[in-house]
């Protein structure tokens, strides 16, 4: 079965909005293979967000992720990347569709409350910078 990661980010957290999103990840049918609450170390964030190195928005993204405690969840499901990055909606709050998890918690374009995978191939990477084999349970 297909695999995104989901994480539920600081502000996210920081808001009271956990449950909220674990109960919208339920509902939506996704199985909850693996799952941990941690605070990113500095060159975790930078190494997990490597792709976007180079993008002006870097810098700011690292000091956000690592500016309190985050859920890092597997989420398995049919067609698990499309389906869940339909749910939390756009990267941008302001252009997300109603009902959808960022248009109802994310605040910017940066402290959007829940990351998705983009791939089927960083739905594996994701999910495995994560949690070792033995932590996956069925
Ligand atoms: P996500 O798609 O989960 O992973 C990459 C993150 O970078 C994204 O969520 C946002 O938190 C952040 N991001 C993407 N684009 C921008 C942008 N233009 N400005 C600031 N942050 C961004």
């Amino acid at each position: 079965m297909e695999r995104t990661l989901m994480i539920i980010k600081p502000d996210a957290v920081r808001d009271g909005h956990i449950g909220d999103i674990l109960q919208r990840v339920e509902k939506e049918g996704f199985q909850i293979r693996a799952m941990r609450m941690l605070r990113l170390e500095q060159s975790e964030a930078e190494d997990f967000y490597g792709v976007h190195r180079e993008k002006p928005f870097f810098e700011s993204l690292v000091k956000y992720m690592i500016s309190g405690k985050i859920i890092v969840a597997a989420l398995f499901r049919e067609n698990a990347v499309e389906y869940w990055r339909k749910v939390i909606g756009n990267t941008n709050p302001e252009k997300s569709e109603e009902g959808t998890i960022r248009k109802l918690f994310g605040k910017s374009i940066e402290s959007n409350a829940v990351h998705g995978s983009d791939s089927l191939t960083n739905g594996q990477k994701e999910t495995d910078f994560f949690f070792e084999p033995f932590e996956y349970l069925t």
